[in-house]
């Protein structure tokens, strides 16, 4: 199968091995992860790797905590601002998206916000660069990856004030300057493994400054204490999410996803870009690495686009319900040979169908 999905999505086939294995008998003591105690020794070492690969591969140093939280990243829509954001006080939001306007929704329950930077004139097909960020603000909040729209943040923008960023569909595909953010979260089920989990990565100086009252298992500051154990977490999850940290250090790093990523997109992309039947979504220059996103206007083609793939093992190019057209993810662990198989198919898709489109 070659697996399109944009999240849960495909992993790499020895982290599937070793996670099959950990459920008959983990690390060879004759019980399952599934069974054993989030407070074991067991267990504390799977947290505390996967805690140490995270700061291995982010280059971050004692002034970032690392989390694994429940949830997902759509509970961090609302727990960032209930932590950083009193009813009095402003956030810089960018609404580049799908999920960056549900983070602005949640947002505006807890304090004001500001939209500094929106997309939305021209259905988010591009990213704003030019805006600038009030120095009141208390952070700047946006989504590096846009996983249904199909564009990327190709940099990080320019503030003083602390950056939060959703970082669920482009974490550790690439090496970035991490210590820049405030905070950083993402679900684990598209780069880092399977759902469940959310990492979480904090700056502690900017914790504890509002004022409200925060319910005990959504303070940021309890889960530090805490180590990640405040309540049972979601063992299997950061089990799998350390197999897959393992992976990627094992496979060179973030240096090595980002080569990976930028061999598979250009592929990708120079063959959208050759055959006419297929429209790209966005703007090139702000094109995600992760989601290709296109279209073939006649709607009965991409139907027929849409079944060959299925009949050719090529799954989740259905884009997302709410834009419709076609998306390719290209997460971490996507072979090469799955991006050579799907631009076979569109070459040949396109050699049967040009003329009828062009004469159209
Ligand atoms: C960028 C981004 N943010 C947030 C979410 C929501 O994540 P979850 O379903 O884990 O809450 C997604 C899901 O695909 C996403 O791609």
């Amino acid at each position: 199968m070659h697996n399109f999905n944009s999240g849960p999505s495909v992993l790499p086939q020895e982290v599937l091995k070793q996670a099959a294995e950990g459920i008959h008998d983990f690390n060879g003591i004759g019980l399952s992860i599934l069974e054993i105690g989030h407070r074991t020794a067991w267990f504390g070492d799977v947290l505390s790797e996967a805690r140490s690969l995270v700061k291995e591969l982010m280059n971050l140093g004692d002034e970032h905590e690392v989390l694994f939280l429940h949830g997902g990243a759509t509970t961090q829509f609302m727990q960032v601002p209930m932590n950083l954001l009193d009813n009095s006080e402003t956030a810089a939001y960018c609404d580049n998206g799908i999920w960056g306007s549900k983070a602005i929704k949640e947002a505006k329950l807890f304090g004001n916000v500001d939209v500094v930077a929106s997309s939305k004139d021209k259905n988010h097909s591009y990213i704003v660069k030019n805006f600038s960020v009030p120095s009141t603000a208390r952070y700047l909040h946006y989504t590096t990856n846009n996983t249904v729209e199909g564009t990327e943040w190709h940099f990080i923008p320019e503030t003083n004030v602390p950056l939060v960023a959703d970082m669920s569909s482009d974490i550790f595909s690439r090496p970035m300057n991490f210590s820049r953010f405030g905070l950083i979260y993402a679900g684990a089920q598209k780069n880092m493994g399977a759902a469940g989990v959310n990492l979480v990565v904090v700056r502690k100086d900017i914790l504890g400054k509002v004022k409200r009252a925060i319910p005990t298992i959504m303070d940021y500051r309890n889960h530090i204490e805490a180590g990640s154990l405040l309540n049972t977490p979601p063992v299997f999850a950061v089990y799998v999410a350390m197999l897959t940290l393992r992976w990627i250090k094992k496979e060179g790093g973030l240096a090595e996803m980002e080569r990976r990523s930028i061999e598979r997109a250009k592929l990708f992309y120079n063959t959208l870009d050759s055959l006419p039947v297929f429209k790209p979504l966005v703007v090139k220059e702000d094109r995600s690495l992760m989601n290709a996103t296109f279209t073939i206007e006649d709607p009965e083609l991409e139907k027929e686009f849409l079944d060959e793939c299925r009949q050719n093992g090529m799954v989740g190019v259905k884009g997302h319900r709410s834009v419709g057209g076609l998306r390719v993810s290209m997460y971490n662990a996507l072979p090469l040979s799955s991006v050579e198989a799907i631009c076979g198919l569109m070459k040949e898709f396109h050699a049967r169908h040009s003329t009828v489109t062009m004469k159209a």
